[in-house]
């Protein structure tokens, strides 16, 4: 490193802490990174070169010497702190060679004896702390910030290989067992295209994901979302193991998730023929990894390294570079999306990249064209990353042909020319004419149709030919469509006309919250209408409901708050719910239809009061999942008052004058988990 002043290194490491401590909020508590990994820990590496040659300014507070916090702060997002037993720690990473084997020179100068390697995928996931007590898992705790971790125990649950209960010989009566939640790439592609669908911003990656849905409020919408784990650290006191890779096959043995693709290494040599081996393998992987962790084997040689305030010195981690391919940047499309969004995708000349040829990226919206300043024709950057659909990263400036042109940012929709609109708080371009945008009308009737929606058997050619006909102009329209109408479109007989009549047919007894969902309101995407649904019971309510009301609802935040109070307030929106109302559709929720988790509760009438660590009507919901019901008031027919923080005196006064059991939240959990 360059040797710098006292002053200007000064200033570049308080440059250096504020953007790393920036980056790690945006990563660990936002979801949603804003520069890759490599470009992070290029960061990290200068101020760690600088810290180094002025130590005087090497501080406590570092992002240097502490990891990046997860913890959710703010309210209403209702996790318990926990403190770590042990420390959770990072690892040091490198991306280079040469420091692996300065690795293991360093690791010589302490250790005598010969040493060997456990060689491991690094999963690209968030780390998780289990705690097994008499074999029963007793606590999950995030890594928060290395010192006390957010208690996701509830959610933890919902991921079927985390064991509850272990079996075998030789499990210790208490101990824990760190790993990694991860997210498959195919529940990650699946739950981007429903987001994409349902108008949210889709996840940066499968780490960001899998963090995210860890934290969710809904044990429902968590468990849909295919969550898995693998665990890769076991700790406590006096355990009976002589390596880490005899601990975890014990581990293994007793019901835990183990990773089935880790190798023994001998020496340096070998575990860097691992690094080589899986180096392009990985891309064949079902989930993401980031690198490879290189662990040394014997338990008690790790003790004699022991830990630096950040990571351990028995274990190092190899980063891979991301994949990149240089190629020329053709032409820009501004697509129009259902809800009107624009998103500006670069059409590239086709280049390999990662074993696929691409040939489209994204450029996600006009600001990041801005920052790249991209001109057509450039040769630019692309990368896949842990991403699905490859960004362009870079411009390489050196190519740029003489008179390159800026592309111009349409200032209308290049579907209906209505002049576009941006959102104060989004970076993205609207086209404004939501209802008579036919690009943005045809997509509304496909969602309206779609599977997880009314189910109609209408694709997306069809909606076509019936909105370009003019048949269709509003959603209730559908309705209206005659027989003698299907059967002149070309291509149709009886039979399909008669198969789509049924569909429709059908299609009055699907379920209130699924309407809601296929009406398209901005942010109510399946989930959202599930639990609006459950909250108000009927469109009507719904619709009634004031700012605050909707703002009490689970997940229910400021933004999708105001998309439903427009929506309900626009003359289309009121329009379409009375003709739907008076077309047969269900409007009101179905009390037989809620899913049935168990009969834990069935026959039993509970009252809930108080502040719960989920929102009240999430808890409601779950009392009917498992077959109880709730009620308003205790009487002599209530079974139990569930009483959470600050719970109503009177509510409390009336159950002991009555005889009602009075039981927690987590005394609720227990007669759940039971069944
Ligand atoms: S060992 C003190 N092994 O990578 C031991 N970590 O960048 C620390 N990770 O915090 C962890 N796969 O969340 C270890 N096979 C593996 C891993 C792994 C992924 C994560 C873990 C760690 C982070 C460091």
């Amino acid at each position: 490193m360059a040797k710098i002043s006292k002053t200007e290194a000064l200033g570049r490491i308080g440059f250096l802490k504020r953007e790393l401590e920036r980056h790690n909020h945006n990563y660990y508590v936002l979801n949603s990174p804003t520069i890759s990994d490599f470009e992070f820990d290029l960061l990290m590496g200068e101020l760690q070169g600088l810290e180094r040659m002025y130590p005087e300014f090497a501080t406590e507070d570092s992002p240097t010497r502490h990891v990046g916090s997860d913890l959710a702060s703010g309210p209403g997002e209702g996790f318990v702190q926990v403190p770590h037993r042990y420390p959770m720690l990072s690892l040091g990473n490198t991306y280079s060679k040469d420091e692996l084997l300065a690795f293991d020179q360093r690791i010589g100068k302490t250790v005598t004896v010969p040493w060997s390697y456990s060689c491991e995928l690094k999963f690209d996931g968030t780390a998780i702390c289990l705690t097994y007590r008499d074999g029963r898992l007793l606590r999950a705790l995030t890594r928060g910030d290395g010192t006390k971790g957010d208690d996701v125990t509830r959610n933890v649950v919902n991921i079927p290989t985390i064991p509850r209960q272990l079996h075998g010989d030789g499990i210790p009566s208490e101990f824990e067992i760190r790993g990694e939640i991860y997210m498959p790439w195919k529940a990650f592609e699946r739950l981007n295209e429903a987001r994409a669908e349902e108008g949210h911003e889709p996840f940066a990656n499968p780490r960001n994901a899998a963090s995210g849905s860890l934290k969710l409020q809904d044990p429902a919408e968590m468990r849909s979302r295919g969550l898995d784990c693998v665990l890769y650290h076991l700790l406590g006191e006096d355990l009976p193991f002589r390596t880490h890779i005899e601990a975890l096959e014990a581990a293994r043995s007793w019901g835990l998730p183990i990773s089935g693709y880790s190798r023994r290494a001998d020496s340096i040599e070998e575990a860097i023929a691992y690094i080589d081996g899986w180096d392009s393998r990985r891309e064949s992987l079902p989930f993401a990894t980031d690198g490879i962790v290189i662990k040394v084997n014997e338990l008690d040689l790790q003790r004699q390294l022991g830990f630096t305030a950040k990571s351990p010195r028995w274990a190092t981690a190899w980063k891979f570079r991301p994949e990149q391919a240089l190629t020329e940047l053709l032409s820009i499309d501004y697509q129009v999306g259902r809800t009107g969004a624009v998103t500006p995708v670069a059409n590239l000349e086709p280049v390999l990249l990662s074993g696929t040829v691409v040939k489209r990226a994204s450029l996600h919206n006009k600001d990041q064209m801005d920052l790249l300043d991209i001109h057509i024709g450039d040769s630019v950057y692309v990368e896949k990353g842990g991403e699905i659909i490859p960004k362009i990263t870079g411009v390489e400036l050196t190519k740029r042909p003489a008179g390159a042109l800026r592309p111009d940012f349409p200032t209308r929709c290049p579907d209906c020319g209505t002049p576009l609109v941006r959102d104060a708080d989004e970076a993205r371009h609207y086209c404004p004419n939501s209802a008579a945008c036919p690009i943005q009308a045809k997509g509304r009737f496909i969602h309206f149709a779609g599977r997880k929606a009314m189910d109609i058997l209408a694709g997306e050619a069809t909606i076509e030919t019936l909105y370009d006909k003019g048949f269709i102009r509003t959603l209730p329209d559908l309705y209206g469509l005659t027989r003698e109408q299907l059967i002149s479109l070309e291509g149709w007989q009886e039979k399909s006309a008669d198969n789509f009549l049924k569909s429709l047919e059908d299609s009055r007894k699907v379920p209130f919250e699924r309407v809601l969902y296929a009406l398209g309101i901005r942010h109510v995407g399946e989930q959202t209408a599930k639990t609006l649904a459950r909250s108000f019971g009927s469109v009507d309510a719904l619709a009634a409901a004031g700012k605050e009301e909707l703002l009490q609802v689970e997940d229910i935040g400021e933004t999708v708050a105001d998309a439903i109070i427009a929506w309900f307030a626009s003359d289309n929106g009121r329009d379409t719910v009375s003709r739907l109302r008076e077309a047969g559709l269900q409007f009101e929720v179905d009390s037989g239809s809620q899913t049935r988790l168990s009969d834990a509760l069935e026959g039993k009438t509970l009252v809930v009061s108080g502040n719960f660590s989920i929102a009240r009507e999430a808890l409601k919901a779950l009392i009917e999942a498992h077959g109880g019901r709730n009620s308003g008031s205790v009487s002599g027919k209530t079974d139990y008052l569930v009483a959470g923080e600050k719970a109503g005196p009177e509510k409390l006064r009336k159950a002991e004058k009555l005889g009602v059991r009075v039981i927690s939240e987590a005394e609720l959990n227990d007669i759940i988990e039971k069944r």
